[in-house]
């Protein structure tokens, strides 16, 4: 079967001499829900950044749905962000000066769908989150798990195979951070939608599938 996610010998070494990851080949099957572990500095972010197309690999190669990511080529690496994985990040990134509702339609923007669809799209997003009542909420009027909701649904909204979660709940209490993870398990196994979320939190990580974890750039587990 082709592999949601499968990465070959990679390596990223900073300019500065740091060497992020090295010779990383870890394969995530589609639908799998997957736990990034390691201490901090072990380059979890490093490897989540290259398969979300945020970042070049110095060496070896990632494959997204059995595609080949092309680095070099800018317009690819475009696509892929767009359209193959959706990011969730630790601090929300949500647009302040937008409505949850337009947050969560704003990728929407560059795929020149028209408005009324991605006004439909949004609130069927935040439907499935259970935001509906909050659609016209600026960021600064939700909870910080209410704000993430909103980031997961806006990561869903170019119906990405992929989903990269960079510690979702890091900015959560542990209440709120179970029922952001029971929210992305239920996404995952409702629609088979691959996730690899990086997580510090041991509880946490016995909601997946099971745990890749790294040490000083090398997967040890
Ligand atoms: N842009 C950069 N330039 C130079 N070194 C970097 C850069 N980004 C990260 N690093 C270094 O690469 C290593 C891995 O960093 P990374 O951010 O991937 O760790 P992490 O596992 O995500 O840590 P944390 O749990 O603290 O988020 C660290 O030693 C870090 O200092
Ligand atoms: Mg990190």
């Amino acid at each position: 079967m082709t592999a949601g996610i499968r990465t070959e010998s990679l390596s990223r070494q900073f300019a500065n001499g740091v060497c992020a990851l090295r010779d990383v080949s870890v394969t995530i099957a589609p639908g799998e829900f997957v736990a990034l572990v390691g201490r901090s500095g072990s380059g979890k972010s490093t490897l989540m950044n290259i398969l979300g197309g945020l970042d070049s690999p110095t060496a070896g190669s990632v494959y997204l749905d059995g595609g080949k990511v092309e680095y070099r080529d800018r317009k690819s690496l475009i696509n892929l962000r767009r359209t193959q994985v959706g990011f969730v990040f630790q601090q929300f990134n949500l647009i302040p000066t937008l409505t949850a509702r337009e947050n969560v339609a704003y990728p929407l923007l560059f795929n020149y769908r028209p408005a009324e669809e991605r006004r439909d799209r949004a609130l069927g997003l935040l439907d499935l989150v259970g935001l509906s009542e909050r659609a016209d909420h600026l960021p600064h009027e939700l909870s910080g798990g209410e704000q993430q909701r909103v980031a997961i649904a806006r990561a869903l909204v170019c119906s990405p195979r992929i989903i990269l979660a960079d510690e979702p709940t890091g900015n959560l209490d542990s209440k709120t951070s179970a029922e952001i993870y029971h929210l992305m398990r239920t996404i995952n196994q409702e629609q088979a939608i691959t996730f690899l979320v990086v997580t510090h939190e041991r509880e946490l990580a016995s909601y997946c599938d099971r745990t890749i974890q790294l040490r000083d750039g090398m997967v040890v587990a």
